[in-house]
């Protein structure tokens, strides 16, 4: 993956990006030239991360749009809705995704004839994208300074380049910590039971030549307990006024960091916000059991095992140091906090 080359984008009708279910094996773009394409993308993974989904459900109204056959204003914004349903129930947790699609309909909706909805959509859904880049290069500045030369930094699941259209959130807070000349060494927990950790943090971290050492995710308590981490950094999925969601296996992380008195922090873009949830109205995406039973083709579990498997939890945020937004630093119950829901 070269340095401007983006997670997701826009070219001429359809939409590329890197399938992340064959990484690191295999370095694939793949192109979605309809909304059916684009959902079962998101709903295998091979584009995830929250601030990626949001570009994912913009440029899915985009495509709506360009591949809409109707012939007059009325029928075409009844198909966008349709798409746009579709699009925003792959996956329940992750805010992102709806507002992406939702600023794209609001921003269509002014449009008089179907060629504008068209121009207004593609421009509405770039500017997504392009926002994206720029806020997580913001928010990596204001959270580089968190970070002390060599610190060892703890992460979780992958909060990089390939989770953002680029740059990423957690990741590029480290990346930027590192561009200003600090050592920094990332643990990062392999992330089961679909290893994003392992599979895609490993890897953009290598590309970069970041020193990084993979754990499973049941030793981060007893490095924590010997001092070996000094800061947990992590993205987010949906953030309320009251919890952090991200995958599944950051709640307990954040309990390890509070128990050793390490901080904890949380780097996301506004666009991640949920302003008027609270924890308690959240859906937590259940996946696929085999996910636990099987890995590829081979069987880990009893066929018919009972399987439990949520892709997110929520850490409260009396867990948590510290969100660093493109605004700065906020901690929680302070008044640029509270500002983060007004
Ligand atoms: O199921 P995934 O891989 O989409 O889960 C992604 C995460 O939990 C990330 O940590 C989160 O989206 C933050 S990405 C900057």
């Amino acid at each position: 993956m070269s340095e401007t080359m983006r997670t997701i984008s826009w070219d001429c009708g359809r939409i590329t990006t890197i399938d992340q279910t064959l990484l690191p094996v295999e370095y694939r773009v793949i192109e979605c030239k309809t909304v059916h394409t684009l959902c079962e993308a998101i709903v295998s993974l091979r584009i995830r991360g929250a601030p990626a989904l949001g570009a994912a459900g913009g440029y899915g109204v985009a495509l709506a749009a360009h591949t809409s056959t109707a012939s007059t204003l009325q029928e075409f914004m009844r198909d966008l809705e349709i798409e746009s349903d579709r699009i925003r129930r792959t996956r329940p947790t992750a805010i992102n995704l709806t507002w992406g699609v939702d600023r794209v309909i609001a921003a269509v909706r002014r449009a008089g004839s179907i060629d504008e909805a068209r121009k207004i959509a593609i421009s509405e859904a770039t500017a997504i994208a392009d926002e994206d880049v720029e806020r997580n290069a913001q928010l990596s500045r204001h959270g580089e300074s968190l970070f002390e030369d060599g610190d060892t930094v703890l992460t979780h699941c992958n909060a990089g380049r390939l989770a953002c259209v680029d740059i990423g959130t957690a990741l590029g807070v480290i990346r930027a910590a590192v561009e200003e000349g600090k050592e920094i060494s990332v643990v990062s927990c392999e992330t089961r039971p679909l290893n994003q950790g392992s599979r895609l943090t490993v890897w953009e971290l290598m590309q970069d030549k970041i020193p990084v050492t993979l754990i499973p995710d049941s030793a981060a308590g007893m490095m924590m307990r010997k001092g070996s981490i000094d800061k947990v950094i992590v993205g987010a999925d949906r953030i309320t006024r009251d919890a952090v969601f991200n995958k599944i296996g950051t709640y307990t992380h954040s309990v390890l960091a509070k128990e050793h008195k390490v901080p904890f922090y949380v780097a996301a873009p506004i666009s991640t916000f949920d302003p008027t949830g609270l924890e308690r109205d959240v859906t937590i995406e259940e996946r696929d059991p085999d996910e636990l039973r099987r890995i590829h083709d081979v069987t880990i579990a009893p066929a018919d095992a009972a399987v439990y498997n949520p892709a997110f939890d929520a850490t409260p945020v009396d867990n948590v140091t510290a969100v660093i937004t493109e605004d700065g630093v906020a901690y929680p119950e302070s008044k640029s906090w509270n500002d983060l829901f007004s």
